[in-house]
């Protein structure tokens, strides 16, 4: 289904219980419907909410990579991810979606550029392996914003799908290494 059919969906469901929240109250105040009803629309909203929530990334203690610079970088790009996210549930517009990928991409080559001057001043031997894998996540990356013209939310929707998963294992897995090496050298 598409966001904008989910979206009405949803509204048209919402709707549908507070007219029969309002209209069970005129067989009384001690009749079940409206009750019924009434319950049945928080469990709507919360439910909706958890599954909204869960869309979002959000940044924890282990994803820290032991060196500030580096860290405060990945919470901002988990930052720009989110408000991609938002755009895309929200269908904030054609505008919004094109500024948010813009400032995703472009944080993220800023990111990858301070990361990889690290590793080269200081001689991290697994360096050129490293810089492949973000070479790899921002071509594909740029690939498929070429696809946004023909479908823009189904791009929009597997670009998030593939930057969250790509760049948390990213964190946890490539960067920790390399930071663990940085460290070692007396990096903070
Ligand atoms: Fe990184
Ligand atoms: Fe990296």
């Amino acid at each position: 289904m598409n966001k904008k059919l989910k979206a009405f969906a949803l509204a048209f469901l919402l709707l549908t219980l507070v007219t029969g929240i309002l209209l069970g109250f005129t067989l009384g105040l001690t009749h079940p419907l409206p009750w019924i009803l009434i319950v049945a629309l928080a469990l709507v909203i919360v439910l909706n909410k958890k599954a909204t929530d869960s869309q979002f990334v959000t940044w924890k203690d282990e994803y820290s990579v032991g060196i500030e610079s580096i860290d405060n970088d990945h919470k901002n790009l988990l930052k720009l991810i989110n408000q991609l996210q938002t755009s895309s549930l929200y269908y904030t517009g054609e505008n919004f979606d094109k500024d948010a990928l813009s400032e995703l991409i472009d944080y993220t080559k800023f990111h990858f550029a301070r990361e990889e001057k690290m590793m080269e001043e200081h001689g991290y031997p697994d360096f050129e392996a490293h810089r492949q894998q973000h070479r790899k996540m921002t071509d594909s990356v740029v690939r498929k914003v070429l696809e946004y013209e023909a479908d823009s939310e189904k791009t929009v929707e597997d670009l998030l799908e593939y930057l969250k998963s790509w760049l948390i294992n990213h964190i946890n897995g490539t960067d920790k290494k390399y930071s663990s090496f940085l460290r070692e050298k007396g990096v903070k």
